[in-house]
């Protein structure tokens, strides 16, 4: 293999320290070992999507076995135990969730927790393919934000990217999203040779219409036929050569997800970078996911999870919950990607397996 260019970040790989075998008492029953709470629940409701892009998944993904998949019931009842032991903000995930049938009676139910006080916020994010179909009943069911992964404003490049899909659709459905009055972000996945042509385009298209664009490095999730290291691009790399043409300043907001935030001075908008490679970003992280199948993984950097299908289907909400925090007390303290001259250390399933 020939070696990577200048630009290919080169991170030590780091050990994920092991956790301490006593949690602080923080009063959120959900605390791991190093102290956080987790507050923040990624929950896949499918593994299957219309789309198949290329830093995502093969051309031809194996996708789970259908009777794996938890049922609309199942996953309501999953949100509601995790609601019970602390949980104030769900955001939905797949796959694409819209393609997920039965999805919006599941948004029902659990726009009705925010309604009545038991959740802060459900979001959701799409490839929004479906959200021209589905903008109104989002908003009506109580979801105010949707983030939206758009990489190309092209449409000959939006369709190589993601094997086939129309740019068209998910403009449609941007519109309609913003009628309907959602908040909108967009996340552009940066892929070394695409981003560096979209980037001011996307920021142009996503400022301009008062919508936060976010920027991710691409990491190394499953197998998708692609090099990762052809298709990474440090964000360091990109801030410096966005520099020479916006003017940039630091925004000390940061939340407790991994995104730092920038604000364009010409368009007055936000720029979000996630870098999980170029930068760890670990220490104040408060999420957990659960697969479309009920593995609960801790960490998006780490294979392990615990399936917590087998006492969700029994009807056990007790063994259920005492499942979940013995396992956040496993959260492991960080990721342990890397992308490096030699080899991408990356992790089985992909991020559509998994839960974006
Ligand atoms: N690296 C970075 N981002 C990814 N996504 C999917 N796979 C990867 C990957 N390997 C993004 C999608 C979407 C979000 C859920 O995750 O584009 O924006
Ligand atoms: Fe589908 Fe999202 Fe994966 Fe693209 S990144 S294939 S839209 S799940």
């Amino acid at each position: 293999m020939s070696a990577l260019p200048p630009r290919l970040a080169d991170p030590a790989r780091r050990p994920a320290t092991a956790p301490p075998t006593t949690a602080p008492d923080t009063g959120c029953p959900l605390t791991d070992a190093f102290g956080r709470q987790v507050r923040y629940l990624r929950l896949s409701v499918t593994d299957r999507c219309d789309l198949r892009c290329v830093y995502c998944m093969a051309a031809r993904p194996v996708f789970m076995p259908r009777d794996q998949i938890l049922t609309i019931e199942e996953l309501a009842r999953l949100a509601g135990i995790f609601m019970a032991n602390g949980v104030r903000r769900i955001r939905l995930t797949g796959g694409e969730p819209l393609v997920r049938r039965g999805v919006m009676t599941l948004i029902e139910r659990l726009g009705a927790a925010v309604g009545d006080g038991r959740l802060d916020e459900l979001t959701l994010t799409t490839n929004g393919t479906r959200l021209g179909v589905h903008a109104a009943d989002l908003a009506a069911a109580g979801i105010r934000r949707v983030n939206v992964s758009l990489d190309s404003l092209n449409p000959d490049t939006f369709h190589r990217l993601t094997r086939g899909g129309r740019l068209d659709g998910v403009l449609d459905g941007l519109d309609r999203a913003q009628a309907a009055g959602l908040h909108v972000k967009i996340n552009a996945v940066a892929l070394a040779g695409v981003i560096e042509r979209e980037v001011d385009g996307l920021i142009r298209f996503a400022h301009g219409r008062g919508m936060d664009l976010t920027l991710i490095e691409v990491m190394p999730l499953g197998e998708t036929g692609h090099d990762r290291r052809t298709q990474f691009l440090s964000l360091d790399h990109l801030r410096d050569d966005l520099a020479t043409r916006w003017t940039l300043t630091s925004l000390p907001d940061r939340t407790a997800g991994p995104a730092r935030y920038l604000r364009v001075a010409e368009t007055g908008g936000r720029l979000g970078l996630i870098t999980p490679l170029s930068h760890r970003f670990c220490e104040h992280c408060d999420r957990v996911r659960v697969s479309a199948a009920g593995r609960l993984y801790t960490c998006l950097g780490h294979d392990g999870a615990v399936d917590l299908a087998p006492a969700l289907r029994a009807g056990a909400p007790d063994a259920t919950e005492a499942l979940i925090r013995q396992t956040l007390r496993l959260k492991p303290q960080g990721h342990d990607f890397a992308i490096t001259r030699d080899a991408a250390h990356g992790i089985g399933r992909t991020m559509a397996a998994l839960g974006g």
